[in-house]
Order: C-alpha cells, then structure tokens, then sequence
C-alpha cells in the first residue's frame, strides 16, 4: 500500500514577526523603543552592514538596498516593516511602500515635534548628508518651519563612529564638536537626532551643546505607530524573540551589537 505525503510547504521562519532594518547598527535605538512597547512580539532585525553607510550613496543604490532588504524580511513571512533609517525613509520609503503589501512604518527626522517645542525659535537638524539634501526634509520644513529658522547639519563621519564603537573618547568628542558647536552658536536649543545611529552618541552630544538644549530622538513615537498600525493584531502576552541578521562582517557586527544591545545577542549572516 502506498502512502502518499505531500511535502508540506516549508513555514516561513519568521512567521508574524516585526521586521526592522537600518543600514548597520543605529537602527537598534528604534528596536530598543519597540522591544520596550512590544515586549511579546518577534522581531527580526537586518543591519545591511555590507552596504554602510547609506548616508552618502547614491539615491538608486539606497532605493535598491531598501526594497532588497524589505523583499527578504517579506519573504520571511514578516507581519510589518520598520524602516529604522531616516536616510533610507527620505530617499526609499515611498518605493518600498509601492512593492509590499505589509504594512511600512518608517522613522522621519523629528521636526515637527522640534519647532513646537524650541523657544528660540532656532532648531537645528543633525543627519546624514543624503538626508539634509532630501526632498522630504525640505517638504517637512516648508510644513512646520513657518517663521522659524531651521538648520540642517549634515555630520560625516558619525554613523562610523557608531558602527565601531567609538561612542567615547577624544576623537569621538572632537568630530561631535565639529558639527554641535555651530548650530549653538547660532543660537539652537532644540536638536532633532536624524540619524538613528545618533541616540547611542547622546551623552556626550548632550554635554556639548549644554543642558539647556532638547534633543529630540523620535524612536518611541514610531514604536507607538507601530502598535497603532498593527491594531489587533499584536502578541500581548509572553516574551518574544529578537533575531540579528548583517549582510556585512559577522564578526565585527556581533562585537557592536553585543556592546549596544548586549551580550546575549547573536548575530547570523545574511547574504550581501
Ligand atoms: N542610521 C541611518 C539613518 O537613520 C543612516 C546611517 C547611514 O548613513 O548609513 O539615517
């Protein structure tokens, strides 16, 4: 007698999991404010290493880069994508949003939330070059920035720091001063972190431009959008997982990942 067992379909690995991705490590500030609303949920985060920084590629690679890591975390069997890069929000979003059907929550730089709360009237924008250049940010000032000055400060340089781990130190000071110093001076008492790689540098970018300045870091606010979009279909119950992925060295992403998440992390490797 013959028995016949069809193969059963292989389940996605990441069944109704939130997917996460940044071009390296910064995207784990926004993962860290979505495993504190989201303790229940899965979550598969993709540090797209093998192609930082975005922040001073083309908009084409970039674009190509998102809808590659987005298509991956689909196929997965992801139920939302987070796009944890404002570089990658500003320049890709709109494509990514076009080819899923998922549901696509993406971090932007925080202006609107800055030019409510500055009281001089003077914000400044701390971002990636491909960022300050974007159109979106210039629609979001034309928005909000109605009679106040918005300074957009491109900061070289900085997502390095991070993805190595220089968060202290000299050289690390010095690079933060470069680009903090002027906007004070010019007389900012609220600054937007646009660059999700920025809150790990907080400390020092707070003692730098004094305590009388706001730093803005919109990472909660887009884990609030999250539970928002995901409405019901959420786990509200248990502790769930947290996957690591890197397109880029496994070795040296599990070194960083390990210091700025911690030490039970462990990082696999992605195909670049
Ligand atoms: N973390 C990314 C952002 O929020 C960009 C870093 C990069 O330039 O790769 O803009």
């Amino acid at each position: 007698m013959s028995t016949h067992h069809p193969t059963p379909e292989p389940l996605p690995v990441f069944d109704h999991a939130i997917g996460v991705f940044d071009s390296g490590v910064g995207g784990l500030s926004v993962l860290r404010a979505i495993r504190e609303a989201l303790p229940g949920e899965d979550l598969v985060y993709v540090a797209d290493s093998g192609h930082a920084p975005y922040g001073d590629q083309s908009e084409a690679h970039i674009t190509q880069r998102t809808l590659t890591v987005g298509q991956w975390l689909a196929q997965q069997g992801v139920k939302a994508i987070t796009i944890a890069c404002n570089t990658a929000t500003v320049v890709a979003a709109r494509s990514l949003r076009e080819h899923t059907h998922l549901p696509v929550v993406a971090i932007e730089p925080a202006i609107k939330p800055a030019v409510a709360l500055t009281r001089t009237g003077v914000v400044g924008v701390l971002a990636t070059r491909q960022t300050v250049q974007s159109e979106s940010v210039a629609r979001l000032c034309a928005q909000y920035g109605e009679g106040k000055r918005i300074l957009l400060q491109a900061c070289p340089g900085w997502v390095e720091l991070v993805e190595q781990a220089n968060l202290h130190g000299p050289h690390t000071e010095a690079l933060l001063r470069q680009f903090i110093a002027p906007l004070v001076a010019q007389g900012a008492d609220t600054l937007v972190l646009g660059c999700t790689h920025y809150p790990f540098l907080r400390d020092t970018i707070q003692r730098l431009a004094g305590e009388g300045v706001t730093l803005i870091d919109p990472a909660e606010a887009v884990a609030r959008e999250l539970v928002r979009r995901l409405g019901n279909n959420l786990h509200t119950q248990g502790h769930g997982s947290t996957r690591f992925f890197t397109t880029g060295d496994v070795v040296q992403v599990q070194r960083v990942v390990a210091h700025l998440w911690g030490d039970s992390a462990t990082v696999h490797a992605l195909p670049s």
